[in-house]
C-alpha cells in the first residue's frame, strides 16, 4: 500500500489543532496522535507544569507544540484563551473538547455549586469554543469538532450526577454543531470513551476488585488507556472522515455493547 495514498486519508500536515485538557490524560495522547500525524497542537488548560512537560515531550517527538494556561470554567478566561491559542499557529482546524471535572456526588446530594461547575468545564466551555472557532472553520470550508463524552451520557452508573447531563449534552451539542456547520465542510462528533485509567478516576482505580469488574463489562476484557484514542481521533480529524458528521464513536471496548 503506497505512503501517499495513506497520507492523502489521514495526514494532518499543515493543519492545526486545539486540544482542551490536552496535557494529560486522554487529551494527552489525543494531542500527541493529531501531532505526530502532522498537526500543529496547542494544549489548553489550567496546569502549568503538566502543560510544560507535555509540550517539551511533544516537541521532543518533533512536533509543532505549544500550551495556553487557563481555566476554561471562566468565560472571559476562555475568550481569552481562544484568541491566545488561535495567535500561536493560527485559527485551529481542529477542535477537541476534551477538558472536563467528574465531581461525584450522587444526585440528591448535588448542589448548585456543583451543577454550576460542571456545566461550566463540561459543557458551556465546548459550545464557547464552538462558537467561537466553528464559523471560522465553516468560511475556510474545512473544519473539525470532536467531543469526548462518557458512558454516562447514555445510563447512569457510579453517580452520573451533573457529570452524565453535561455529557449528554455533548452528544446533542455534536448534532447541532454538524447541522449549522457540516454543510461547509465542517465535521462535528463525539467520542464515548469506557472506562480509562487516568487521573480523573484515581479514586475509583484504589479499588481492584471494581476495576476488574468494570473490565469484566467490556467485551474486550481490558480497561481502557489514553492511547486507545489516537487512532479514532485522528481519523475523525482527516480528510477520510469527511463524510461522518453528528455522529457518537463508543471507543469503549465493547463496553456499550455488552
Ligand atoms: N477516564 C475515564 O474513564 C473517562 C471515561 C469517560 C469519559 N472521560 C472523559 O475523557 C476526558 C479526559 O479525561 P481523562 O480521563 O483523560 O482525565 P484527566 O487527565 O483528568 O483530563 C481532564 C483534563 O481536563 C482539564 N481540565 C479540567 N478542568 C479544567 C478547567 N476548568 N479548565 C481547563 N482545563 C480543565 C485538566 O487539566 P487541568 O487540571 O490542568 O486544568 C485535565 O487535563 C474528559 O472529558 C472525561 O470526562 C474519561
Amino acid at each position: 500500500m503506497s505512503n501517499d495514498y495513506l497520507s492523502g486519508l489521514f495526514s494532518l500536515d499543515g493543519t492545526t489543532a486545539l486540544v482542551t485538557g490536552g496535557a494529560t490524560g486522554i487529551g494527552r495522547a489525543i494531542a500527541e496522535a493529531l501531532a505526530r500525524a502532522g498537526a500543529s497542537v496547542v494544549l489548553v488548560a489550567r496546569r502549568e507544569a503538566e502543560l510544560d512537560k507535555a509540550v517539551a515531550e511533544l516537541r521532543g517527538l518533533g512536533c509543532r507544540a505549544a500550551r495556553v494556561s487557563a481555566d476554561l470554567a471562566d468565560r472571559d478566561t476562555l475568550k481569552r484563551a481562544a484568541d491566545e491559542a488561535a495567535a500561536v499557529f493560527g485559527e485551529p482546524d481542529i477542535l477537541v473538547n476534551n477538558a472536563a471535572v467528574n465531581l461525584r456526588p450522587p444526585l440528591g446530594e448535588l448542589g448548585e455549586d456543583v451543577w454550576d461547575a460542571t456545566m461550566a468545564v463540561n459543557l458551556d466551555a465546548p459550545f464557547l469554543l464552538g462558537q467561537r472557532f466553528g464559523p471560522g472553520m465553516a468560511e475556510r470550508g474545512f473544519g473539525r469538532i470532536l467531543h469526548i463524552s462518557s458512558q454516562q451520557a447514555f445510563r447512569a452508573f457510579v453517580s452520573s450526577g451533573a457529570y452524565g447531563v453535561s455529557k449528554a449534552g455533548l452528544t446533542a451539542l455534536a448534532r447541532s454543531q454538524a447541522e449549522a456547520w457540516s454543510p461547509h465542510g465542517v465535521t462535528c462528533n463525539t467520542l464515548v470513551p469506557g472506562f480509562v485509567l487516568t487521573e480523573l478516576n484515581r479514586r475509583l482505580q484504589e479499588d481492584p476488585e471494581r476495576i476488574a469488574q468494570l473490565a469484566a463489562a467490556t467485551t474486550i476484557g481490558r480497561n481502557g488507556l489514553p492511547e486507545d484514542f489516537a487512532g479514532a481521533a485522528v481519523f475523525l480529524a482527516s480528510r477520510a472522515a469527511g463524510y461522518i458528521t453528528g455522529q457518537t464513536l463508543f471507543v469503549d471496548g465493547g463496553m456499550a455493547a455488552h
